[in-house]
């Protein structure tokens, strides 16, 4: 058993690490020292021979509301050196089973994660959304080239362009989760299958899961690259000024003044 930062708990148990979030009061947003804990927590798993599975949770009513929108606002200067940048490269380079349980709102990130992950649980009345465009953003985490591969160009083009919210019913049908559980179960469904995974023969599960990701893991690689890019320089776009501003001011963002 291990603690990580308050923030983000890390726990060691029958070769199964989980990484919750825990931040509630903000929804589970996702900080500069949350990033960090995730990357060294991966860091670890992977040098580690007594993780098999990384699991990752939240609350029981929150995944995550995805990137601090704080931190968007205060820009990313950093650029290459930023966590969000370390943990993304982190995500993609991991070489171990990855499980996700969500329950209630998995925004942004919370929903792209999902995309890396080898098996995904959710709760019926979990719900998604990637609004990027929404705040004057781009995709993210390698999610211009995994989303329509995993849901199909045009679910892809609709949830990205339109930033909408969809349910676990959805995201369960476009194949982005494995399974649908009662309210608030979604982390014992995970428990389960990363139980179940942690008893398979190790090298078979590393050998089987490159062979899986490896038709796809250049061109994922070249869209975080590309994402990367585009994302930092949307961040300090008047777009995304005003979509941030009208967040934390409480009101809706007016976007008619741009061109
Ligand atoms: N970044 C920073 N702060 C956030 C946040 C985020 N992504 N999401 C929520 N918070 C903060 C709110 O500002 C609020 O803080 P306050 O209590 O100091 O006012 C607190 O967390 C609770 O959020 P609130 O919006 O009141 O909760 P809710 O249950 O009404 O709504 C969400 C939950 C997730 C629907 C809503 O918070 C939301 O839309 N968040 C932003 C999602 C987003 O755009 N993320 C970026 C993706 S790239």
């Amino acid at each position: 058993m291990q603690e990580n930062g308050s923030l983000v708990a890390v726990t060691l148990q029958d070769r199964v690490l989980e990484i919750r979030l825990n931040r509630p009061e903000k929804k589970n947003a996702l900080n500069g020292e949350m990033y960090s804990a995730m990357t060294e927590a991966l860091q670890n798993a992977s040098a580690s021979p007594e993780t098999r599975v990384v699991l990752f949770a939240g609350g029981p009513n929150c995944f995550t509301s995805g990137n601090d929108l704080m931190d968007f606002m205060t820009g990313m200067s950093a650029g290459e050196n930023h966590p969000v940048v370390h943990f993304l490269r982190a995500l993609l380079s991991f070489e171990k089973p990855m499980i996700a349980a969500v329950n209630g709102a998995a925004v942004g990130i919370g929903t792209t994660l999902l995309l890396h992950c080898d098996l995904a649980y959710a709760s019926g009345d979990a719900w998604f959304q990637m609004p990027f465009v929404n705040l004057g953003l781009c995709p993210e985490a390698a999610s211009s080239v995994l989303l329509p591969l995993a849901a199909g160009p045009r679910r892809a083009s609709e949830t990205i362009l339109l930033g909408r919210r969809f349910s676990a019913e959805d995201a369960h049908s476009w194949g982005l989760l494995n399974g649908l559980t009662a309210s608030g179960q979604a982390d014992d469904a995970a428990r389960d299958a990363a139980r179940l995974l942690a008893a398979q023969p190790p090298e078979a599960v590393r050998v089987s899961r490159r062979l899986l990701r490896e038709p796809f893991r250049q061109a994922a690689e070249d869209a975080l690259n590309r994402e990367l890019a585009a994302f930092l320089a949307r961040l300090t776009s008047p777009e995304a000024a005003e979509s941030f501003a009208a967040f934390f001011e409480k009101r809706p963002p007016d976007f008619s003044k741009f061109s």
